[in-house]
């Protein structure tokens, strides 16, 4: 077993393996890539448990723990503490939408901040969030006002008070002193001037008081003082102005072990003290138990989580120093930097290694020196740990830091524009994917460029809107404007990219306006078709700025069949696709010969064997995937995997095998999760980007054994999510953005 720093269960083998959750962690690596954030579902779920049970042991009256979510927050972690039956703590509208989309019930959300605006507080009111934590005057009356024109509840509050208590942490996360921007300050008489304006403004129920003092506290002396602070100030305010405290919550800031040298911080002795403060200040007041409410956030997540870098670069300054970089640093942890904050690290030897290599590593794990742990950040701040000891490290090693989960991802940022690290959940042997790596796509989402052709509307009535969806862009002609679909003349005209709008395709719907919503899909040469990923996730968006769907999940009719389409946020930018089902069935695609699986079969084309791998999603596909190729197949890949595709897509277009003619994609795996895809496109050539591409893709690397869902397809005009599940049912997600919209000249609208 491993050291306090660790969670629970880690360990490593007599082979220098390191195991979290049942998983090994260079197994991991090789899957999900580094850098990678892992957390261990077990340590997060203890946490909890002894959090609340604690908090039932030691607190006579009722009490309750709530996570404070700004230490790291994303779907699954809402999800996880939500079963767990803790409350949630947010502090902007940022965490609030991500907790309720997490479907985190509304009434056991509070609410923090210094400075929240009035569009959050509306955001707030909306959800019908549990505790708004008024900090200021400004807020005070902001709220009133706002809780006043709605007149549809009481709103419940809490005021947050500053106490006045140094505590004894880092000057960045202390917040209870007197010079602070948080809370109304008890001693100058603000926090009673709040008290008395918060119950006297009609519409604002105050039920309890908060402070929180800092963070990474080890003195749970302080913090009780401070708690004993709001409780006799309670009391002061019961007698002047009758206020009754029903709730108090006496913030988080519990800390944890960063490395070997600090002393253990136990969760349960902590809240003992604190419970016996608040029993006893209580007491001496004469005032009844209020609900407790503790505001953990680092001491859940820190220990649950490892982060996971792989070593490269060394670099050697006789006497001096010698700094090894790994491949993440300030962007995904920027806390030594920030804060001096110290870590611990663990050195993972590189398992690939075999014979001799692997043996000279052995013996080079015998053989420890003092390093300094660099980022691959331009910053020479962007330091991980300074002067530890470890076995000599060698590129390819892992280096495992603990205590990595809380305040790392959280503050994490794109500097340098590095793309944010994958995070997985492990437990009993199973690792998920809750948030992938950004991909490239991700750092350009919220660009626009400088140039981009808006066409000119020329006096004609027809109109139009055309939107992009990764590499294809579709026109929407709503039979609003037009009753009859366009001929194939004017589609030709219109998609043109010299005389007309330009794009892939037209899309002539919505047959009726409600759902199911029914479509009609046009290629750019007039012909109809069935079925597109994108085209029918920009139908999705049109449909969704139209206002038409009743909620963010809908069905759409295709000639094809019937997709569901689900609208991940309130722009409508991202829109995920149910797309049907796979199949590998030959019947189902429609290939030629006997009933079977053409999986990894070799095909022969221009004399060569290529090995196929074939499957429908209701139109067929050919992936060929880079390994396991013939030589000079591979050698082609190798040089250009976009030549390859538009070389050899054409004859694999009219292979026998197809007699109705296949899509093509080139494949290659980057890991288990990840692809990249060249796409040959049945009818239309080379082409960018491509859903059932992807689709088709992500289902035969699955097939195949290559990856497991959910796949991160890349392509050169952009990147979507494929899941896939048990029943080869593919959802595709991804952005769809508006280009422009406008009326057609009536040159474009001519018939002849
Ligand atoms: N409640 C309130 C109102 C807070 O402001 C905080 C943290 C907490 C609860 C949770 O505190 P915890 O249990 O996590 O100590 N970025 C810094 C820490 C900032 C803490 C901000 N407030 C760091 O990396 O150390």
């Amino acid at each position: 077993m491993l050291n306090m720093l660790w969670p629970i269960g880690a360990h490593t083998e007599t082979d220098g393996e390191l195991w979290l959750g049942g998983c090994a962690v260079s197994e991991l690596a090789k899957t999900f890539g580094t850098p990678l954030y892992v957390f261990d579902e077990a340590t997060l779920r203890t946490r909890a448990r002894t959090y609340q049970e604690a908090l039932r042991r030691h607190y006579p009256a009722s009490a309750q723990a709530a996570y404070a979510s700004k230490a790291y927050l994303c779907l699954a972690i809402a999800q996880l503490f939500e079963e767990e039956g803790l409350d949630l703590d947010v502090v902007s509208s940022g965490e609030l939408h991500v907790a309720l989309q997490a479907g985190f019930p509304a009434e056991r959300i509070h609410f923090h901040g210094n400075n929240k605006s009035p569009a959050e507080l509306a955001l707030a009111l909306d959800a019908g969030i549990g505790r708004i934590v008024v900090d200021n005057f400004y807020e005070l009356e902001t709220l009133a006002g706002m809780v006043a024109a709605r007149a549809d509840r009481p709103v419940s509050v809490w005021l947050r008070l500053s106490p006045g208590v140094q505590a004894h942490t880092h000057a960045h996360i202390q917040t209870g002193q007197v010079d602070t921007k948080f809370g109304f300050d008890i001693k100058s008489g603000d926090a009673e001037r709040a008290i008395v304006a918060a119950m006297q403004a009609p519409g604002l129920l105050l039920v309890g008081l908060h402070a929180h003092i800092g963070s990474q506290i080890y003195e749970a002396e302080d913090l009780a003082v401070a708690t004993a602070r709001l409780i006799e100030f309670a009391a002061q305010m019961r007698d002047r102005h009758g206020f009754v405290l029903q709730e108090l919550s006496p913030g988080g800031g519990w800390g944890v072990p960063m490395t070997e040298s600090d002393p253990a911080a136990p969760i349960e002795p902590y809240i003992a003290m604190l419970c016996e403060a608040v029993a006893a200040t209580c007491r001496a007041a004469e005032l009844a138990l209020p609900h407790l409410v503790l505001e953990p956030g680092r001491s859940l997540v820190a220990p649950s989580a490892v982060a996971l870098y792989t070593v490269g670069a060394r670099k050697e300054i006789p006497g001096v120093r010698t700094y090894v970089s790994v491949d993440g640093g300030m962007a995904d942890n920027i806390r030594p930097a920030l804060y001096g904050a110290q870590y611990a690290a663990l050195h993972i030897a590189n398992s690939q290694l075999q014979g001799t290599e692997r043996e000279l590593h052995s013996a080079r794990g015998t053989q420890h020196e003092i390093v300094t742990i660099a980022g691959k950040f331009c910053e020479s701040g962007d330091i991980l740990i300074r002067d530890v000891k470890l076995p000599r490290l060698a590129p390819g090693d892992l280096l495992a830091i603990p205590m990595a989960g809380a305040y790392t991802l959280a503050m994490s940022s794109n500097y340098n524009l590095a793309r944010r690290p994958a995070v997985v959940l492990v437990n009993q042997g199973e690792a998920r994917l809750i948030q992938r790596r950004e991909a490239f796509d991700d750092l350009l989402a919220r660009d626009l460029p400088l140039h981009r052709g808006t066409p000119r509307a020329a006096g004609a009535k027809a109109t139009f809107r055309k939107y992009q969806a990764l590499g294809n862009d579709y026109i929407v002609l709503d039979p609003e404007q037009w009753p009859e679909p366009p001929t194939p003349e004017q589609i030709r005209r219109i998609c043109d990219r010299h005389a007309g709008v330009g794009s892939d395709g037209i899309l002539w719907g919505p047959i009726e306006r409600g759902a199911p919503f029914g479509v009609r899909l046009f290629n750019p040469d007039g012909g109809e078709f069935e079925k597109s990923g994108n085209g029918l996730r920009i139908f999705a968006r049109y449909l969704w700025d139209q206002r038409l769907p009743a909620g963010p999940d809908f069905d759409i009719d295709t000639p094809g069949g019937r997709v569901t389409a689900h609208v991940l946020d309130a722009a409508g930018s991202r829109i995920a696709m149910d797309m049907g089902r796979l199949s590998f069935d030959s019947p189902k695609i429609g290939l030629a010969g006997s009933k079977r699986e053409v999986v990894e079969e070799d095909v022969e084309v221009d004399g060569r064997q290529v090995r196929v791998t074939t499957v429908t999603i209701g139109n067929p596909h050919c992936v060929i995937f880079s390994d396991g190729q013939s030589s000079d197949v591979a050698d082609a890949f190798a040089k250009s995997s976009a030549e390859l595709a538009q070389r050899v897509g054409p004859k694999l277009e009219y292979l026998p095998l197809y007699p109705n003619r296949t899509n093509v994609q080139f494949a290659q795996v980057i890991d288990r999760h990840t692809l990249r895809i060249e796409i040959w496109e049945r009818g239309a050539g080379y082409t960018l980007a491509s859903g059932t591409s992807s689709c088709a893709a992500a289902g035969a690397a699955i097939r195949t054994g290559r990856c497991a869902s959910p796949v991160t397809v890349q392509m050169p005009g952009g990147t979507m999510l494929v899941e896939v599940d048990a029943d080869w049912a593919a959802r595709l997600t991804g952005t769809v953005d508006f280009v422009c919209g406008g009326e057609l000249g009536s040159s474009l609208l001519r018939d002849s």
